[in-house]
């Protein structure tokens, strides 16, 4: 939400840079892109930091085993991040690794000046310290003399050495009572009183330092370098470091106060305990929002490389695309909430959202265009009752949406958006504007009406879905002739802006169906390209042959012929009209040498329903009719009776 100033500026955590990727990393980073989007879309000044954390145990130890310098270790493995927010649409504002002079510099100038005031000392500390979690734990936080930290569990070691400690405990009477006030600042609500209930036991003071001589991956201690600085008191300064901190005034006081940390479940300690105490004794303002959300699981489980459940983000938006992959992650997950993902979760919404509801619409809004209106945006007629339903229903879910945003409800307002779609499809069936073709003047301006207020709600509502799935609506609001920019929230909020008379562009389907293979007797199971989780094999196919699914690609319709008429100055060719189920198509078939006209009407035969558009001696086809050859006459693929128009040929 945009803080007091007016101004959006969100950050993700900063990832480790050695881990693998994953669909937990790419959900953050998706979600804070898309509340980014969505402030530039309502015109607030934003800044999106994202990053990575690069320094520590883990780091030095993957180093050794690759025979690198941790530099060079870091410097490698961090394009796994950068590649991957590139190719996912990511447009983060800055991205700051934790080795970056413009951060270690920064770092030391903090420590420094907190030393110098006595916020850091020196002593000998006595404790039990986890590797995996590089954290120290007294006796009483060992949960069965483990590592208390849930997901870890791994035996601790007794370590007795001198550190430096940053004086936290003093600020604890402090946070609570800053929390207290202040009820936006950890969200949701039962994250803040978590918090509480950790701040209710005495707050201990923060091991910032460790010793070289056992670990030397960090950032030198200015003032002592025998040792580096903990990752966590590190990592965290990459919030305020990235904006110029301590280096440029200005633009500091332009970003500062963070107005959203985006973080998971699992960091929650860190970053509403640590983070506000380090930022209070340096003298700073508080993030107006620290905001956790819940974790994926896969399916009921939660993801693990030894469980061999790792969902990889790059193969599932390589397979299903990007922009579907986005809409799914940000429509599935409540946020706060866990959440679970599933292939067939994925492709079920997939179809029914994207593929069904939204496809569909454009589609009937596009081929009816195309065949009544010279492919132009129809003039609308008075609105009645059923037209000002679907205006209505489409500006509350355009507002929706953005108070969603506002109150981090974007599944919420994601379904208010599928809502309107799904409204305005109801709205073609109930108007029918398919048979209004025949029946007069008044007709065609009703159906002029029609076509017009669904192409409304397409803009709308493409415009206010363009933070999330930014190409596919940038395709869809081309082929509306309404994609000049980015979309602005001022002209989306309003009813009527899409220019009667601009013509339309023509396009393949924007979401493809997914189809699910059927293993008989079994469960349908959606197609995977490219193992989606790790441990799955890509299916090979014998040369020369296709699969099932590439079949069934293609959708096959009975439609019957009910005019065919000659093409000018085209003697092979026909013009059929050709309904199939509820609507009318124009096809264009070369069939003219083997029928005469009159000899077509009334027959049913087999449409390939989902070829793209296109035009034949400047005549528009929607489909394709199937047909044998017969020596150099060609006989058209026809059904027995009883199939209805529209039926399914498989
Ligand atoms: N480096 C620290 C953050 C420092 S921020 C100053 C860190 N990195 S991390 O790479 O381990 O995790 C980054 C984020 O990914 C965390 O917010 C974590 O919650 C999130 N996720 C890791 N697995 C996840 C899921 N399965 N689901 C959702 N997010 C999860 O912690």
């Amino acid at each position: 939400m945009p803080d007091p100033n007016g101004r959006f500026y969100v950050t993700t955590p900063i990832y480790y840079v050695n881990d693998q990727p994953h669909i937990g990393h790419a959900y953050t980073t998706i979600l804070a892109d898309v509340l980014a989007r969505y402030h530039r879309l309502l015109g607030v000044p934003t800044h999106f930091l994202t990053g990575t954390d690069e320094h520590g145990q883990k780091v030095q130890q993957a180093a050794n085993k690759r025979g690198v310098s941790p530099q060079e270790h870091v410097d490698t493995y961090v394009t796994r991040f950068t590649d991957l927010w590139a190719h996912l649409g990511i447009t983060n504002d800055d991205f700051i690794r934790t080795t970056e002079p413009r951060h270690t510099e920064i770092v030391q100038k903090v420590l420094v000046e907190l030393y110098a005031r006595d916020e850091i000392y020196r002593a000998e500390y006595d404790g039990w310290y986890c590797v995996t979690c590089e954290r120290f734990y007294t006796e009483k936080d060992l949960a069965d003399g483990m590592c208390p930290e849930p997901g870890c569990h791994k035996p601790v070691e007794k370590i007795t050495e001198t550190n430096y400690f940053f004086r936290m405990s003093k600020y604890q009477d402090w946070l609570i009572q800053y929390i207290e006030e202040h009820p936006q600042f950890i969200q949701p609500d039962f994250r803040r009183n978590e918090t509480l209930g950790f701040l209710r036991q005495p707050l201990t003071d923060l091991c910032i330092s460790r010793p070289k001589t056992r670990m030397s991956w960090g950032i030198e201690l200015p003032f002592d370098n025998d040792f580096v600085t903990y990752v966590w008191f590190d990592a965290l300064l990459n919030y305020v470091s990235a904006i110029g901190y301590g280096a440029d005034d200005a633009r500091f006081e332009q970003w500062w106060p963070a107005s959203m940390h985006l973080i998971g479940k699992d960091i929650l300690t860190t970053h509403t305990v640590y983070w506000p105490t380090m930022l209070h004794a340096m003298g700073l303002a508080m993030p107006e929002t620290i905001f956790a959300h819940g974790w994926w699981l896969v399916g009921r489980d939660k993801m693990s490389k030894s469980a061999g459940n790792v969902v990889d983000p790059m193969a599932l938006a390589e397979t299903y695309g990007i922009d579907a992959f986005r809409y799914f992650l940000m429509a599935e997950m409540v946020l706060g909430q866990d959440a679970s993902f599933t292939l067939e979760g994925f492709v079920r919404r997939y179809n029914a959202d994207l593929a069904n509801d939204l496809g569909n619409l454009l589609s009937r809004v596009v081929r009816m265009t195309v065949s009544h209106f010279d492919a132009k945006i129809p003039p609308p007629g008075a609105l009645a009752t059923e037209e000002k339903h679907l205006q209505e229903i489409t500006l509350a879910a355009v507002a929706g949406m953005r108070d969603a945003v506002v109150r981090m409800r974007v599944d919420q307002g994601l379904a208010g958006l599928a809502g309107a779609i799904r409204e305005a499809n109801r709205y073609l069936e109930l108007r029918q504007p398919w048979s209004l073709a025949k029946q007069g003047p008044e007709a065609r301006v009703l159906m002029g009406t029609t076509l017009y207020c669904a192409a409304e709600t397409l803009r709308m509502v493409s415009g206010m879905l363009y933070p999330v799935m930014p190409e596919k609506m940038t395709s869809l609001r081309t082929v509306l002739g309404c994609a000049d920019g980015e979309p602005d929230y001022t002209r989306l909020r309003h009813w009527g802006e899409l220019a009667p008379g601009t013509p339309l562009q023509s396009m393949g389907p924007l979401f493809p169906r997914i189809q699910t293979e059927k293993p008989a007797g079994g469960e349908s199971k959606p197609k995977t390209k490219s193992g989606a989780t790790s441990g799955k094999k890509p299916s090979v196919q014998p040369e020369g042959t296709i699969s099932y699914d590439t079949f069934s690609t293609l959708d096959l319709r009975v439609g019957c012929i009910e005019k065919a008429a000659p093409v000018e100055g085209a003697d092979k060719l026909l013009c059929l009209q050709v309904r199939v189920g509820e609507e009318t198509r124009q096809i264009v078939a070369g069939i003219a040498k083997s029928y005469a006209p009159s000899d077509l009407i009334g027959k049913q035969v087999i449409v390939v329903a989902n070829l793209a558009p296109a035009r034949i001696r400047g005549v528009e086809s929607q489909g394709m009719l199937l047909a044998a050859d017969a020596g150099d006459q060609l006989r058209l693929v026809t059904v027995e009776s009883g199939a209805e128009s529209g039926a399914k040929v498989r």
